[in-house]
C-alpha cells in the first residue's frame, strides 16, 4: 500500500469523484450546517456507492459570503466545519475505505477578511500590500474598466482613498494579482500544506482567471457572462495561466505517488480545456460542455465526439460531468419530475460508459431535482442579493442531502436540528433510506452501474457502432452502450446484457430499447 492508502498511480484516468458540498451533506453537530465530521459519519455512504475519491468544497476559515469560496486562511479549519484534526481524520477514514480526498483550491480571490486583504486596505496605493491584489485608479468617477462580476454588476469596488479594486465575484472576494511573485510563492506553500497533511488533489477553483489581459482593456460587452460561451473575456482563459499550472504540477509530481489536480476553467470549446490538461499541466479539467448539452442525440454526440478528439492529442483522459453546486441539477434541466428522472436514469449509463473519469454530484445517486421554491428569506448565494433580487442563484442545487425517512433533518443533521436550507416536502421518499434495497430505485442503479463499470476495460478507445438521428450506440472495450432519446428502436446487442436504465424485451442479440432508455452489454 502507497502513503496513501491505494497502489495504482493513475488511478485518477478513469476514476468517479463525487463532490460533497460540505455545507450540506452531514452536519455531526446539529447546527444545521453539514461539517467534516458529518462527512466523516457518511463516507460508509460513498464506499458501498462504489466511487474511487470524494471532491470536498471550501472547508477553510471564512465569512461565508460565497459558501466558503471566500477564504479567509488557507491553512485552517473554520470552527463551523471542524478542526485541522477533523480534516486528517477524515483523509484517514477516506485512506481506510480506499477512497482518495480531494480538496478545493481558490486561488484566484480570497476573502476581504484575509489579513492580506485587511493589510492592503490601510496601506497606501502603490505599496507592496496593494501590490498583492487589482487596485487601480478610476476612470474620471467611474471604475478602472467595464468588467462584469459574474455574480452580476461592476466588478470593481472603491475604497475609501479613491482606487478601485477588482473582485470578478463577490466585492467580499477582490481577485489576488498573480504577477506578483509573493502571490506565487504562497500558493505553492498552500499546496504543500495539505499535500503534506495527505491529501490527493486539488480541484482548482476559477483555474482559467488567475491572469489577466496586459494593461485590463474593456471587454467592450454589456452583457459579457452571457457571451463568455463565445467570446474571449480579458479576464478568463488567458496564456499566463499555463506557466502558473506547469509550476503546480512540478509539485504534485514531487509527492509519492504523484497527486492530482483538476480544473475548473469554463472555455469556449474542447480544444481550449484540453490546453490545461497538457502532459506537464493539470490532470483533469471538468468537461462543462458535457454538462451545457440538452438531453438530445446530436448534441451529446457532438460534444463527446470534441471532447475525445481534443484530449487524446495530449494523452488526457476526458472527464464527464452532469451536476454540480453552481448549475440547475440535472434531473430539472432534462425535464423535470417522471421524465426527467427518467432520462437522469438513462444519462447515468451513457455518462458511466464514456472512456475517462467521472464526477458526480452529491444527491444525484437520489434523483434530487432543483428546488425552485424556496422561500426567500432562507437564500443565501450572493447572486440573489448582487442581481438585485432579481436571480435566485445556486441554492437550489444546494438542499441537505436526506439520508433517512424520519428526523426534523431526514438525517442530515440530528433530530431537532433545521437544515440551513429546508428540505422539500416529500424528500423522506428520496432518502437513502428509502432508496436503499428497492430495485426501481436510482440509487439501486448507481451502486450496480458503479460495480459493473469496474470490470470495464480501462483505457480503451470509443468505437461508434449503429446508429440513428436518435440513438447513439457505442462500443467502450468489452461494453456496449446504446441510448434512444426517441421513438422505441431495435438494436443490436453483441453479447450478455448486463443493465438497463427501464424495463426492455430482449430476443436474442434484438434488444427493444424505448424512448429515453440506456443499456449495457458485455461485450466479449
Ligand atoms: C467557482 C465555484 C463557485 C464560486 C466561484 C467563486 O465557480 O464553483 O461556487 O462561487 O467559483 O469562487
Amino acid at each position: 500500500m502507497s502513503p496513501t492508502g491505494v497502489t495504482d498511480p493513475r488511478w485518477w484516468r478513469h476514476a468517479v469523484i463525487y463532490q460533497v458540498y460540505v455545507r450540506s451533506f452531514a452536519d455531526g453537530d446539529g447546527d444545521g450546517i453539514g461539517d467534516l465530521p458529518g462527512i466523516r459519519s457518511r463516507l460508509d455512504h460513498l464506499a458501498r456507492l462504489g466511487v474511487d475519491a470524494l471532491w470536498i468544497t471550501p472547508f477553510y476559515p471564512s465569512p461565508m459570503a460565497d459558501g466558503g469560496y471566500d477564504v479567509a486562511d488557507y491553512r485552517d479549519v473554520d470552527p463551523t466545519f471542524g478542526t485541522l484534526d477533523d480534516a486528517r481524520g477524515l483523509v484517514a477514514d477516506a485512506h481506510a475505505l480506499g477512497l482518495r480526498v480531494i480538496v478545493d483550491i481558490v486561488p484566484n480571490h480570497t476573502s476581504a477578511a484575509h489579513p492580506w486583504f485587511q493589510q492592503a486596505l490601510t496601506a497606501a496605493p502603490g505599496s507592496p500590500e496593494r501590490g498583492r491584489y487589482l487596485f487601480r485608479p478610476g476612470r474620471g468617477d467611474g471604475p478602472p474598466n467595464d468588467w462584469e462580476s459574474v455574480f452580476g454588476g461592476p466588478a470593481w469596488t472603491r475604497v475609501e482613498d479613491g482606487e478601485w479594486y477588482l473582485h470578478l465575484f463577490d466585492s467580499s472576494q477582490p481577485d489576488v494579482d498573480w504577477s506578483t511573485p509573493e502571490v506565487r510563492t504562497e500558493y505553492l506553500a498552500v499546496l504543500r500544506f495539505w499535500l503534506d497533511l495527505g491529501v490527493d488533489g486539488f480541484r482548482i477553483d476559477v483555474a482559467h482567471g488567475l491572469v489577466k489581459a496586459e494593461g485590463l482593456p474593456d471587454a467592450g460587452d454589456s452583457d459579457q457572462h452571457g457571451v463568455a460561451d463565445t467570446q474571449r473575456l480579458p479576464y478568463f482563459d488567458q496564456e499566463g495561466v499555463h506557466e502558473i499550472y506547469r509550476s503546480w504540477r512540478a509539485v504534485l509530481d514531487s509527492y509519492s505517488p504523484p497527486r492530482v489536480a483538476v480544473a475548473e476553467a469554463w472555455t469556449r470549446d474542447a480544444a481550449r480545456t484540453a490546453r490545461y490538461v497538457r502532459p506537464d499541466e493539470l490532470h483533469q479539467a471538468f468537461n462543462f460542455h458535457y454538462l451545457r448539452a440538452d438531453w438530445s442525440a446530436a448534441g451529446l454526440r457532438a460534444v463527446i465526439v470534441d471532447t475525445l478528439a481534443a484530449t487524446s492529442p495530449v494523452g488526457a483522459p476526458a472527464t464527464w460531468v452532469l451536476s454540480n453546486h453552481d448549475v440547475q441539477r440535472h434531473v430539472t434541466r432534462y425535464g423535470d419530475g417522471p421524465l426527467g428522472l427518467r432520462r437522469a436514469r438513462a444519462a447515468l449509463l451513457l455518462t458511466l460508459a464514456l472512456p475517462g473519469s467521472v464526477y458526480l454530484y452529491q444527491g444525484e445517486e437520489l434523483g434530487l431535482p432543483e428546488v425552485l421554491d424556496l422561500p426567500e428569506s432562507a437564500l443565501q448565494d450572493p447572486i440573489w442579493r448582487r442581481s438585485g433580487f432579481t436571480e435566485r442563484g445556486r441554492d437550489g442545487c444546494r438542499v441537505p442531502i436526506p439520508w433517512t425517512r424520519e428526523g426534523s433533518a431526514l438525517g442530515f443533521g440530528p433530530t431537532g436540528s433545521r437544515p440551513w436550507l429546508p428540505q422539500p416536502e416529500g424528500w423522506s421518499d428520496l432518502s437513502v433510506q428509502a432508496q436503499t434495497g428497492d430495485p426501481a430505485s436510482l440509487l439501486e442503479l448507481y451502486r450496480t452501474a458503479l460495480r459493473l463499470r469496474r470490470d470495464v476495460t480501462p483505457e480503451a478507445d470509443l468505437e461508434w457502432l449503429e446508429s440513428g438521428p436518435e440513438l447513439l450506440v457505442f462500443r467502450h472495450g468489452n461494453l456496449g452502450c446504446a441510448v434512444n432519446f426517441g421513438a422505441t428502436a431495435q438494436v443490436t446487442v453483441s453479447g450478455p446484457l448486463l443493465l438497463t436504465s427501464e424495463q426492455c424485451e430482449v430476443d436474442g442479440v434484438k434488444l427493444l430499447l424505448p424512448q429515453d432508455t440506456a443499456a449495457w452489454w458485455s461485450i466479449p
